[in-house]
This record gives C-alpha cells, structure tokens and sequence, in this order.
C-alpha cells in the first residue's frame, strides 16, 4: 500500500490570501511572488490557481519563469533575481520576461534582448540593488536602449520586526531617490503590507503570507486572516508500551520518566520535516496535539501519546497545517516557516483541493 504522508494544497485558502492582500492595499497591484515551486506549494499548479485574478507573478529565476511559459501562463513574468549573462538575458527577451535590474552591468545586455526591466534600488538590504545615485543614469540608459522600464523597487530588510526603525530609514532613502521619475514603485513584501502601512505602493510583493503562514515571529493581528495553505499529512505506522527508564530514536534523545504510549510517524527530515525539531515540537494527532520525543530520523518521527491513550495504526496526524502553525514547529526547530514550507522534498506527492 502506498504510503501515507502527502502536502495538502488548499487552492482555496491561497486564493482567498491573495483576495485579502488585495483588500489591505486597495489602490496598489498584488505581485504574487511564487519562487521556489511556490514555496514548496508547487509553481504552475499555484500560478493556474491564481491567473486570472492577478497582474503578474514573480519568480527569481529564468528558469522558473520558463517553466510557468510552458505551462502556458500569459500574464507578465518578473525574475527578481534578473540575468547575469547575455545569453540569460536573450533567453529571457526570447519568453518575454521582465528581468530585475539590479546591477549596472546588467544594463547593456538588455539593450536588443526583447526582455524589459523592472530597476532595483538598494536602500540598505545591501544583497541586490543599484546605488540610489546612480537610479537616474540607469533608467537612462535602458531607455536609451529602447527596454521599457515597468517600475522602481527595493526590498526591506528588517520589515518582519514591527519595531525596527530600520524600516524607516529605508523608505526614507527610497522615497528620496525615487522623487521626480513618473514610474509606478514597489517595496513590500508580506510583512510591509501586513504591518508597514507607509510601505504599500503601486505594485506588491507578498509571498509567504499567500501560503497562510506569518512572516513574523512576534503575533501581529493582521496576519489573523491569513489560511495555511498547506496541510503535511502523515500517519501512524507502530504503536508501542515503553516502560519508565526506556529511551527513543537515535541517539536515546528521550527517555520515558513514566510508563508510555509512543506512536511511531511515517515522515521524517528525508520528507522535510526538520531534523532538528526538538523535543516537545507539537504535533497533531487525531485530533489531540502530542509532543514529539527523540531525535528525528530519516523517515520517521517519534510522538508520546501517553496523555491522549487509544491511538492506533493509521491514525491521522498533522505535523503542520491548519491546525499546527509551521512557524510553530520552526520555532521548536532554530529555523523559520519559510525554510519549512520550501523544504518539503519531492518524495512527498502534493494533493490539491480546490
Ligand atoms: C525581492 C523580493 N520581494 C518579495 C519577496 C516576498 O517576500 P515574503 O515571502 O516575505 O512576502 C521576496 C522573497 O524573498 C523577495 O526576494
């Protein structure tokens, strides 16, 4: 029999998360951002789920875009990582995409390609983007060159912390050096457009509050709306008595202190749930949340049923989902939910539900 662990896909919550980003910013455009197979959600299903409402996706890379081609998507394509080389930069003018420019010497490889631009300012994330003096210079130059330029963006780098004045200083310098051009601006990403009002502009970048999951590790209200968009679904396989003084898994990283019920998990970090999720990591089981116990293996988690007794084999379990919040088990990990949802591994088969 098959195994039993898959990543449910709720096309519904997706859509209705991108309905309600819509509503935070009436007057600016949603940029569904969807790299990374949508954040493990799975790229061309997540792009026909969301065509016909949106703008445009972005994505970080040539490939990515190409992909969403093949699958026939139409809408505008923007790589947010933009093209290194001359023969990306073709390819991409070859599929009609819009390449971030976010380094001078990209400018001249446009020139011809077919491809347009979007043009990225560095404000302060210090990772991609053009010095803000040379912003003039640059918009010249593609124009010169016939790419049109669609818009003028940065990227905030500590807009998932509502209390960091960095954020301030950021759209201060963006807001200076974007003065007098006419061209639609874009920074938010989901955190500006949940808690930074002031960062909402014509065109919006949300990714991970798409999926249902907070970008922030702090509770902030507005992310209240938000539906997880995916349920990693497993199973009980074994069942086991232990009495006190016994240990578990690998490395004895548990040891029962009382007589205990432990339920053995079909998914383990080779599915991508995280290796080092510790001890006490909640996990949903029927409909009881559970800890886990033990080291994580390769295929299989360990949970103490003791307190919740009757569990058998086949039993239901949720290990994040509506119900156990992925930056729960991030937080029970040393990671975040985004490394989570994106680490889901190929093995594990994505159901979609409407
Ligand atoms: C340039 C850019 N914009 C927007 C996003 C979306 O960010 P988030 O998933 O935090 O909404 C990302 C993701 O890293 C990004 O790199």
């Amino acid at each position: 029999m098959q195994r039993n662990t898959a990543a449910h896909i709720d096309l519904g919550a997706i859509r209705a998360n991108y309905a309600y980003a819509c509503t935070l910013v009436p007057d600016g455009k949603i940029l569904p951002v969807i790299k990374a197979d949508a954040y493990g959600h799975g790229l061309v299903p997540v792009a026909q789920a969301l065509e016909e409402q949106v703008p445009a996706f972005a994505v970080a890379t040539v490939e990515e875009a190409v992909e969403l081609r093949k699958a026939l998507i139409g809408v505008d394509l923007l790589v947010l990582e933009g093209a290194t080389t001359r023969a990306a930069t073709e390819r991409a003018g070859r599929h009609g995409l819009v390449l971030m420019v976010h380094a001078e010497s990209q400018v001249d490889m446009l020139h011809g390609s077919g491809a347009s631009a979007w043009v990225k300012v560095d404000t302060g994330m210090h990772r991609l983007g053009i010095d803000p003096e040379t912003l003039g210079d640059v918009i010249e130059r593609l124009q010169a060159g016939d790419v049109e330029v669609h818009a003028i963006c940065t990227h905030l780098a500590c807009a998932d912390e509502p209390d960091n004045d960095f954020t301030r200083v950021q759209l201060e310098r963006f807001s200076k050096c974007t003065a007098g051009y006419d061209l639609p601006l874009s920074i938010a990403n989901s955190a500006g457009i949940l808690a930074w009002p002031e960062s909402r502009a014509d065109w919006n970048r949300p990714g991970i509050m798409l999926f249902g999951a907070s970008p922030f590790a702090s509770e902030v209200e507005a992310t209240r709306e938000l539906r997880p968009a995916m349920r990693f679904a497993s199973e009980i396989i074994a069942v086991r008595e232990l009495e006190a003084g016994r240990s578990v898994g690998y490395g004895r990283r548990w040891t029962a202190e009382r007589p205990s019920i432990i339920a053995t998990i079909a998914a383990g970090y080779a599915d991508g749930y995280p290796r080092h999720a510790g001890n006490g990591t909640p996990v949903l089981v029927g409909d009881q949340v559970a800890p886990l116990v033990g080291a994580v293996s390769m295929d299989m988690i360990t949970v103490d049923l003791t307190d919740h007794p009757g569990a058998s084999i086949g039993d239901p379990v949720e290990l994040w989902g509506p119900t156990i919040p992925v930056n729960d088990v991030a937080a029970h990990s040393d990671t975040i939910g985004y490394q989570l949802l994106t680490g889901v591994t190929p093995r594990v088969p994505r159901i979609y539900h409407n």
